[in-house]
C-alpha cells in the first residue's frame, strides 16, 4: 500500500491550476468555505448522474460499488485509520451529531469539555445536549497563544467523572491550529473520550489519528479536500463499540419482530440514502489528495498563508486577526472603519473571493475576543502569485478608499 508519508516533490501550482477550471475565473480564496474542485472530480459526478439517467439510481450504484468501497480505504489512508473505521456522511455536522449522540452523555453522566474553537453547529448541538440531558458543558479557556489551555484542560479532566473532550483542529474563524496530539495524550491519561472536528484540517494538513489519539474524527468533503458538496466522512475508532441512537437500514439488520443487529464497524452510523455521484466524486478527490501528499500540501499551504498574512499585516489600516499560533491556510483580517461584510462585497466586485465570518459562527472565539466579524481568506494549491497579489492589492485599495 502506498504511504501518504511518501516523499514527493513540491506542489506544482501551474499544474494544479490547469486541472482546476475555476482557477481562471476568479481569485478564489475560499477553500475554507468550499474549495474549487478539479475537473476530474466534477466529471466523475456528472458521469455518474448520466449513468443514473440511463439505467436508474440503484442499478448505477451497483455498477460503481467497487469505487464506493475504495472510498473507505482512501479516506482511512488519508488519516492513518483502517477502512472499517470509516463512515460516510453528507456533512461533518451530521457525522458529529450521530456519533456524539451515541456516546449517551446524559446516561453516562459525562461532562463535555470543549475548546473555544468549536464550530457553531457543533456548539448548538452540544449546548442542546447540555440543556436537555443535564450534561455539564465546560468551555475550556485559551492560553496566550490562542490555543486551548492544556493546563486548564488537564485540571478539568482531573476533577472527576467521565468526560468527553470536543475540539476543532482548525476553526472556521481563524488560522489557529489546536495542539491536537497533546490534547489526545491528556484525554488518554485521564480515560476521557476525544472527538476531533477536523473539518478544516483534512486535506489541508497531515493527519494521523493514531498520533493524535482521538476516538472520533469528523470532516467534510467540500473544503480542503476539494470534493463535491454534500459529502463528508467520520472515523470511529475500532475500540469504540457504540450503538447509534437511531440506526438506519444501512447500519442494522432487522432480524425479527423486535430485534435487530448492528453492522460491524463505523458503517452502522450511515444512512441508506446518499448521493452516490457525490461519493464517486469524493473518491476522486481523495485519490488526488493522496497523490499530492498530505505533508507536501501542508508545507505549501502554510507557507503561502504565512506570506499572505505578512503582506496583509504590512498593509495600512489592515489588522490581521489570527491568534499567535496560526500555522494554517486560513488568514483572517479586518480593515479599519469598514465592516468585514462590506470589505468582502468590495473584494467580490474586484474578482477576489473571500468570506466574512460573523461572531454568530464562533461565539466562543470571535465573540469572546470582542470581534464582531472578520474577513477570511483561505489559500489552496491552485492559488498562484497573481492571486496573492490581486488579493493584497484589492485589500489595500479598499482600505484607502480607492
Ligand atoms: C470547523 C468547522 N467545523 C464544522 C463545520 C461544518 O461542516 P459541515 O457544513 O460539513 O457540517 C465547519 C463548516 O464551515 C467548520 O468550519
Amino acid at each position: 500500500m502506498e504511504s501518504s508519508l511518501q516523499v514527493r516533490g513540491p506542489i506544482d501550482v501551474a499544474a494544479e491550476r490547469a486541472r482546476t477550471p475555476g482557477a481562471a475565473v476568479t481569485h478564489h480564496f475560499n477553500a475554507a468555505g468550499s474549495a474549487l474542485p478539479t475537473a476530474s472530480v466534477v466529471q466523475a459526478v456528472v458521469d455518474h448522474l448520466r449513468l443514473e439517467e440511463r439505467i436508474g439510481g440503484y442499478e448505477a450504484a451497483h455498477q460503481v460499488a467497487d469505487r464506493i468501497e475504495a472510498v473507505y480505504g482512501d479516506a482511512a489512508r488519508l488519516i492513518g485509520a483502517q477502512a472499517p473505521e470509516i463512515a460516510l456522511f453528507d456533512s461533518a455536522s451530521t457525522g458529529l451529531r450521530s456519533i456524539v449522540d451515541a456516546l449517551r452523555l446524559g446516561e453516562n453522566k459525562s461532562r463535555l469539555l470543549v475548546s473555544r474553537s468549536t464550530y457553531v453547529s457543533h456548539a448548538l448541538h452540544l449546548m442542546s445536549l447540555g440543556r436537555e440531558h443535564d450534561v455539564e458543558l465546560v468551555v475550556v479557556p485559551n492560553d496566550p497563544n490562542g490555543t486551548i489551555d492544556l493546563t486548564a484542560l488537564d485540571g478539568q479532566l482531573a476533577s472527576g467523572g467521565p468526560a468527553v473532550v470536543c475540539v476543532a483542529h482548525i476553526p472556521t474563524s481563524s488560522g489557529l491550529v489546536e495542539p491536537v496530539a497533546a490534547i489526545g495524550a491528556l484525554a488518554r491519561r485521564h480515560g476521557a473520550r476525544y472527538v476531533l472536528d477536523a473539518t478544516q484540517s483534512v486535506g489541508q494538513v497531515h493527519i494521523d489519528v493514531t498520533e493524535i489519539g482521538c476516538d472520533v474524527l469528523v470532516t467534510t468533503g467540500r473544503k480542503f479536500l476539494r470534493a463535491p458538496r454534500g459529502t463528508g466522512f467520520a472515523y470511529v475508532s475500532a475500540g469504540l463499540d457504540l450503538p447509534p441512537t437511531a440506526p438506519d437500514v444501512r447500519g442494522a439488520v432487522w432480524t425479527a419482530s423486535t430485534s435487530w443487529e448492528l453492522k460491524p464497524g463505523a458503517r452502522r452510523f450511515e444512512t441508506w440514502e446518499a448521493s452516490i455521484g457525490a461519493r464517486v466524486g469524493l473518491g476522486v478527490a481523495l485519490e488526488e489528495a493522496l497523490s499530492l501528499g498530505t505533508e507536501q500540501t501542508e508545507r505549501h499551504l502554510v507557507a503561502r498563508a504565512a506570506s499572505l498574512r505578512e503582506s496583509l499585516a504590512e498593509t495600512p489600516k489592515v489588522t490581521v486577526q489570527d491568534p499567535p499560533c496560526s500555522p494554517s491556510a486560513i488568514v483572517t483580517f479586518t480593515v479599519d472603519g469598514i465592516t468585514p461584510l462590506r470589505v468582502n462585497e468590495q473584494l467580490g466586485r474586484l474578482g477576489v473571493r473571500t468570506v466574512s465570518v460573523p461572531a454568530s459562527h464562533a461565539q466562543w472565539d470571535l465573540g469572546a475576543r470582542g470581534v464582531d466579524a472578520v474577513v477570511r481568506a483561505s489559500v489552496h494549491v491552485y492559488n498562484d502569485d497573481d492571486d496573492m497579489a490581486a488579493l493584497v492589492d484589492a485589500v489595500a485599495r479598499i482600505a484607502t478608499g480607492g
